[in-house]
């Protein structure tokens, strides 16, 4: 099969949801509907054992959360899906932001009996800026769920999101009874048969009409099905493969991924409609280009970088999300900085296992073992000539200055804490004046996982203190001239990031507005684009 063909039948996608809604159960299920995982659970062990050797996730563990985020591959019918898995926890947004930066198509999943919740509005914003296509899955409709009319006007009001479904549930809870496949016309019976697990797609699908659906449903399921289904089709607009391309329109699938319920339809429906590797906008020499998946060359960008999975090995892995081309194990590759590297041992992650990938097309996800070459945002090519859009740094919201008990081993804080801010997650900055490390993050519990990482992998206690700062800002001018001067007059509220790029540390948002008003020419942003 030529690359282009190959890349061609690539899914690359991520669940974004509010916790507790059920993305780990669903994505559990997606593993076993496209049969890379033999039985439920496999996932949480797999997850365990990967723990176990590995220390600093115990925060993980303890918290239920799941912090740093992986890739997973799966086969169903002639596609090749990788899910991309998303931190849940609020703290890690820009994680999963980068994440999202790398999936063609992501799946929103509901709690129906919560509809939109804080978080799933947060990523959604994410997805639209982007225009990544979504699907909408309606979870735990075995519990007792609101209308779905009711859900789906919330859909379509607060994400300004156009929702087509594409089945209609008969009633929830209790009396939940399976869903009309819209198409089809046909019942899927949920079954709730106590002490047996369903198997996924097992449910039977009986004739839709009005004789047989009132032969088989009760008859309070039955009229609420009914008046359901009318408002839904006389309200709502019918899918349009388009729309949904396009970031406007979104299909809805019910289900209950604990219950096995609705996890086949949706597989169905990302196989009928999530789109191939999309187009990506780049510069080739200075002028922009589009990257088409099916190019010969092969390109692709660091999105994430994990350090010390394994702490025995100061391991680094930078994944990378490929554009274009056929990539081929040993390859030379070089970033749009000039740096190459010979990626001998890249890694796939298969549901099962890791293994050394072979060969790897547009859309899929490999792991790059590198010592710190690597940098989230880094674009990576046979010739090193393409650099794709940045992948943005923000602002962090909390500043610490960060102090080690052993005042003999600051130099060795400062090495370790260089070397999680290159994960991407948390930023550190040197102030101009004095040797203080502040850090800054996006929540309270980066510093608690910092806290035990840098206790597990470094052998350091660290100790993070409220800092004189509260804000930073990045800055840049026109004008290399006016900066220099402002940075000379603000020495005590300045200093530099990872990249020694110049930031302004300010004790609030006040000041910043005001050192702005003061100074018209010099930009002060809440996002970088890291240079390439
Ligand atoms: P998350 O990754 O989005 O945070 O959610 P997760 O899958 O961990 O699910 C959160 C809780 O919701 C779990 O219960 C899970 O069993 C439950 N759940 C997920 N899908 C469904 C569903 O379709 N129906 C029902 N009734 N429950 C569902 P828990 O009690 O927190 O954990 P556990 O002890 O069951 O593992």
């Amino acid at each position: 099969m030529s690359h282009a063909a190959e890349a061609a039948r690539r899914r690359t996608f991520a669940i974004i949801s509010h916790p507790d809604a059920g993305k780990t159960t669903l994505t559990e299920n997606l593993l076993l509907a496209g049969g890379a995982i033999r039985a439920a659970g496999e996932v949480a062990a797999r997850g365990e054992a990967r723990r176990t050797t590995s220390d600093w996730m115990k925060i993980e563990r303890d918290r239920g959360i799941s912090v740093s985020a992986s890739v997973m591959t799966f086969e169903f019918e002639d596609l090749i899906f990788n899910l991309l898995d998303t931190p849940g926890h609020e703290d890690f947004s820009e994680d999963t932001y980068r994440t999202l930066t790398a999936a063609d198509c992501a799946v929103m999943v509901l709690d129906a009996a919560k509809g939109i919740e804080p978080q799933t509005l947060k990523l959604f914003e994410v997805c639209r800026l982007r225009d990544i296509p979504i699907v909408t899955f309606i979870n735990k409709m075995d519990r007792e769920a609101q209308d779905p009319i009711a859900l789906l006007d919330e859909v379509q009001e607060k994400l300004q999101l156009d929702t087509a479904p594409l089945y209609w549930p008969a009633a929830s809870g209790q009396r939940f009874s399976g869903m009309i496949d819209l198409a089809t016309k046909e019942l899927i019976q949920f079954e709730r048969r106590p002490g047996e697990a369903p198997k996924i797609g097992a449910a039977p699908r009986i004739a839709g009409d009005e004789a047989t659906l009132q032969a088989n449903l009760d008859e309070s399921v039955y009229g609420e099905l009914a008046e359901g289904m009318e408002m839904a089709t006389g309200l709502l607009p019918e899918f349009d493969k388009e729309a949904f391309l396009g970031g406007h329109m979104t299909p809805v699938v019910f289900g209950s991924a604990l219950r096995h319920f609705g996890v086949l339809e949706l597989l169905r429906t990302l196989h009928a409609y999530a789109p191939p590797p999309r187009d990506q906008k780049a510069e080739k020499k200075g002028e922009p280009v589009t990257i088409h998946a099916a190019d010969n060359t092969v390109s692709g960008f660091v999105f994430k970088i994990q350090a010390n999975m394994d702490p025995n090995h100061r391991d680094r892995v930078a994944f990378l999300r490929l554009c274009s081309g056929e990539f081929k194990r040993g390859m030379r590759l070089k970033t749009a900085g000039g740096k190459q590297l010979n990626i001998h041992n890249p890694m796939m992650f298969l549901a099962q296992d890791r293994e050394i990938a072979e060969t790897a097309y547009a859309g899929d996800v490999i792991g790059v073992p590198n010592h710190g070459q690597l940098r989230v945002g880094d674009s990576l090519s046979e010739n090193g000539d393409i650099k794709f859009a940045g992948i943005p740094n923000f602002a962090p919201e909390l500043l610490r200055r960060a102090r080690v008990k052993d005042p003999m081993k600051a130099k060795h804080l400062r090495k370790a804490l260089e070397s999680l801010a290159e994960e991407g997650v948390t930023q550190l900055f040197k102030p101009s004046i004095g040797s203080d490390m502040i850090v800054g993050a996006v929540g309270q519990l980066q510093f608690e996982v910092m806290i035990e990482r840098v206790a597990a992998e470094y052998n350091l206690e660290v100790v993070f203190e409220p800092a004189p700062y509260n804000v930073a800002r990045w800055l840049s001018c026109d004008d290399p001239k006016v900066l220099e001067a402002f940075l000379d007059k603000n020495k005590s509220s300045s200093g530099t990031d990872l990249d020694d790029a110049p930031v302004y540390l300010a004790k609030n948002a006040w000041d910043v507005g005001y050192a702005q008003e003061k100074n018209p020419d010099i930009r002060f942003t809440a996002t970088k684009e890291r240079a390439l």
